[in-house]
């Protein structure tokens, strides 16, 4: 049968649409075949991945007489096998040995090469770009010719920190030996070239600059495939390489019982171990055929990319505040000339009036709000941060002991920068998007009126006139102008005199309690409620999932706020309602039998792993309903708990140790508490107050609100007593777009984080959270009306 079925197929005669299914039965294991085998189908894949190889070699301008292509899983993987395989000649007595030199702004996972060849006693020789620059010799020295020792150099096309090009005729210099270090140091020189950034906007002609080695990533020139990245070799240098491990496809022969192995010839064959992914290096060609018919070439590319840079540049380096001092701290080489020296990126901190650095977590949390995309930290490239921020080495050590770890929050430790916020421009971004995000920061860092320094800007106009490759300015003077005209409405904000607090005289109090059965639900507003063990009573007990399992909240799906949970205690259901749906509802607490016949599983909350169980088929497809997508709803399994994190004290995340305590589904805390006053505080600080305190305080989604402290009083207590339950207070909530999203609607403004951030300067936190203080049986209630005691942190 099934082999009846292939020849309809070939013939294209399919008998009916039944037996097509069945055909396609039979057919789907036989797709496209392993490119190691010699069946039809892997003879076309083989041909397949061949004909890719030649079309890679093709976009560097060479072909495969000069160089060798090797699929890795990316550009670190080739890295790593570069480190592995080269045929390093260790340091003995009579002898240097090779060395691993590597300029300081390289890529982590260059310098990570450091961590394999330093088991092997061959030295590691970081080299700044100064050094590269100025100890130049001329000329190879005769005794040269009889040293043999393998060096290697590696250094990054273009910086993926900063942006900057390096000269590719360093690559020349280094292998003529004419450049430091390789004048110093007799012996082969071989040049790896990290070419991952570069390539993603530059061309690059490999028949102009023979480098050895080039690792590359696929994903950083069209996003797809992503796990596809590869090693150009050049074939003369190949014979550095020694292959040790031996995978499948990589031997010409070998014996299993005695240590025999010949390498297969050919250089592609003998570095690939095993079966490379075939079906994402197919893809490359799509991924080729769709950028050459979009743009054309990849100089064109460039020329794009470098352009929507140099505005950006032009104009960020001559924004002001209204006090004159600039805005921004950019870290670049030299002025944007031209694209042979700077690539598409920007890296910069943002500097508030009085010329302070403005962390860069809240840059990005307030570029998330308005959808710009940027990247903040070190960027894999500890060398260059330091070099342009300034930070030591023993910095750098004291920072890790402040907690600071790569990729965290913690931006500023004694107000000096530990990262930066970068920009990086592809094929696909417009000048519109550029004159976004200077709308951005105009609007969010600047202090009012926006100004812009003229003589800069005159200066860095006639910059590029002289420059060989003169262009049009893009409009300047309409930008700044747009700006100051929204400038003028916002300074005329209400002042902080115009509203006198009002708040009941006689003490502060508890004015409402809201319960979040399901986590990024709406709330269920209570008068009296329970005190559970891990906070109110049910609060967060549920959460929903998507398909992937992984937890929905509002920032992704922001119509879950439309789903209101309502706790029945005395019917024992926790009822789900939607406008045009039938209300639905599940048990509060299921007996056992429940427990064990569900489905376990195994959720994430903020990192943390958290034990669940399925609430069945019902919830799942009412919310799937809902939400138009597949989701179901689970819940915390009783009896397992989180320990609530224990934060450092530096920066963002600030979040005061408590006394060990234990959580629901929810993010940070058991308990989140906001003042009216605050709330109040910042709508009167709102250019035009949209909206009536209720709503304003549902979008801060705090479980307790209290009346009649000062505005932010509450950022400064240690303790409280709510009623007769005592309460410790955790540290400050740290808000995000969330608070941004209209808790009857869905809908997304900007306010009020806008507003908060620019209220707080730099502290975007709103609430405190809070743990209670009892013994595990003390039973209580919180009322509304109840008397609120504090003690402040001074006391
Ligand atoms: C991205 C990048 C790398 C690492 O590439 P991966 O895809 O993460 O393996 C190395 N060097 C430079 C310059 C890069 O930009
Ligand atoms: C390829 O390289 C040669 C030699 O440098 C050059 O003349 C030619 O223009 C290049 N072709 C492309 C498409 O870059
Ligand atoms: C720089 O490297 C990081 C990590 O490897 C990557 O996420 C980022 O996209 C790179 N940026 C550029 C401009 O290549
Ligand atoms: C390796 O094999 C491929 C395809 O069979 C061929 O195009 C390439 O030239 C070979 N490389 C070397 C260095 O022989
Ligand atoms: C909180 O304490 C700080 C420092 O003690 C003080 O400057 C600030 O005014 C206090 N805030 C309020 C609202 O009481």
């Amino acid at each position: 049968r099934p082999q009846s079925n292939r020849e309809h197929v070939r013939s294209g005669s399919f008998p009916s649409p039944d037996a097509e299914s069945i055909i396609s039965k039979y057919l789907e294991p036989c797709g496209p075949g392993n490119p190691h085998s010699h069946s039809p189908s892997s003879r076309l894949t083989h041909d397949t991945v061949e004909q890719v190889r030649s079309r890679v070699l093709q976009h560097f301008n060479t072909t495969s007489k000069d160089y060798s292509v090797i699929f890795t899983s990316g550009c670190t993987a080739a890295l790593k096998l570069v480190a592995e395989t080269f045929r390093w000649r260790p340091q003995t007595e009579g002898e240097a040995g090779s060395h691993l030199c590597y300029l300081t702004d390289s890529h982590t996972s260059v310098v990570g090469m450091r961590g394999l060849t330093s088991t092997l006693g061959v030295a590691a020789l970081p080299v700044s770009s100064q050094e590269l620059k100025t100890r130049a010799k001329d000329g190879i020295q005769e005794e040269d010719v009889i040293c043999q020792t393998p060096h290697l150099f590696c250094y990054p096309a273009q910086s993926n920190f900063s942006g900057r090009k390096y000269p590719l005729s360093h690559v020349e210099g280094i292998r003529a030996r004419r450049l430091y270090p390789a004048c110093d140091l007799q012996g082969r020189w071989f040049v790896l070239l990290d070419a991952a950034s570069y390539v993603t906007c530059s061309s690059l002609n490999l028949q102009d600059c023979p480098a050895d080695f080039i690792p590359i990533s696929f994903y950083k020139i069209f996003g797809f495939p992503t796990g596809l990245g590869a090693l150009l070799v050049r074939n003369d240098a190949a014979g550095i390489l020694r292959k040790t491990y031996f995978g499948g496809g990589t031997a010409a022969a070998y014996l299993s019982g005695e240590n025999y192995y010949v390498p297969a010839e050919n250089i592609s064959d003998r570095f690939e171990d095993g079966t490379v992914s075939f079906l994402d290096i197919i893809a490359l060609n799509h991924g080729f055929e769709s950028l050459y018919r979009i743009t054309g070439n990849m100089h064109n590319i460039q020329q794009h990319t470098f352009g929507l840079a140099r505005y950006t540049y032009t104009l960020l380096s001559s924004l002001c505040h209204g006090n004159g001092r600039p805005v921004a701290q950019i870290y670049a080489e030299g002025q944007f000339e031209s694209p042979i020296t700077q690539g598409a990126i920007l890296n910069f901190n943002l500097l508030d009036s009085s010329g302070q650095i403005v962390g860069y977590s809240q840059v990005d949390r307030m570029a998330s709000l308005f959808n710009i995309h940027l990247r903040t930290g070190c960027f894999c490239n500890t060398g260059a941060c330091q070099a342009f921020l300034g930070i030591t080495d023993q910095q750098m050590k004291r920072n890790l002991q402040a907690g600071h770890v790569c990729g965290d929050g913690v931006d500023l430790v004694d107000g000096q920068p530990t990262g930066s916020v970068r920009v990086s421009f592809g094929y696909m971004s417009t000048f519109e998007d550029c004159q976004k995000f200077l709308s951005f920061v105009a609007e969010c860092f600047v202090m009012k009126p926006v100004t812009v320094n003229r003589a800069r800007l005159q200066e860095l106009k006639a910059a590029r006139e002289s420059s060989d490759r003169p262009d049009e300015l893009p409009p300047v003077n309409g930008f700044i102008k747009e700006r100051q005209t929204g400038v003028e409405k916002s300074s005329s904000k209400a002042s902080q005199q115009e509203f006198g607090h009002v708040g009941p005289s006689h003490g502060k109090t508890l004015t409402n309690i809201y319960v979040y059965p399901v986590k990024s639900c709406a709330a269920f507003e209570v008068h009296d409620w329970p005190v559970g063990p891990l906070g109110l009573l049910y609060d967060r007990g549920w959460m929903v999932v998507n398909g992937n399992g992984v937890c929905l909240s509002q920032k992704r799906e922001s119509r879950l706020c439309l789903i209101r949970p309502q706790v029945h205690l005395p019917s024992n259901k926790l009822f789900l309602q939607a406008s045009g749906m039938d209300t639905i509802s599940v048990p509060l607490e299921d007996d056992v039998s429940f427990h064990t016949s569900s489905q376990m599983c195994h959720s994430k909350v903020c990192g943390d792993r958290v034990e669940t169980f399925d609430c069945g088929d019902e919830a799942a497809a009412w919310l799937s309903l809902f939400l138009g997508q597949p989701c179901r709803l689970i819940r915390q399994r009783p009896g397992l708990t989180r320990e609530m994190k224990k934060r450092n004290q530096t920066g963002d995340d600030q979040l005061i140790t408590a006394a060990s305590s234990f959580l629901s589904l929810v993010n940070e805390a058991q308990y989140l508490m906001i003042s009216r006053a605050s709330v109040e505080l910042i709508q009167n600080l709102m250019s035009n107050r949209f909206e009536c305190e209720m709503f304003a305080i549902k979008r801060f989604r705090a479980n307790l609100v209290i009346a009649g402290a000062e505005p932010f009083e509450e950022d400064n207590w240690s303790h409280l007593i709510i009623g007769n339950t005592r309460f410790t207070v955790a540290g400050p909530c740290g808000r995000c777009q969330m608070i941004g999203i209209d808790q009857d609607t869905g809908t997304r403004t900007k306010e009020p984080l806008v507003t908060l951030s620019a209220h707080r300067s730099g502290k975007v936190t709103f609430g405190v959270y809070l743990t209670h203080q009892a013994p595990e049986d003390f039973v209580s209630v919180l009322s509304v009306g109840s008397v609120v005691q504090m003690e402040s942190h001074d006391h």
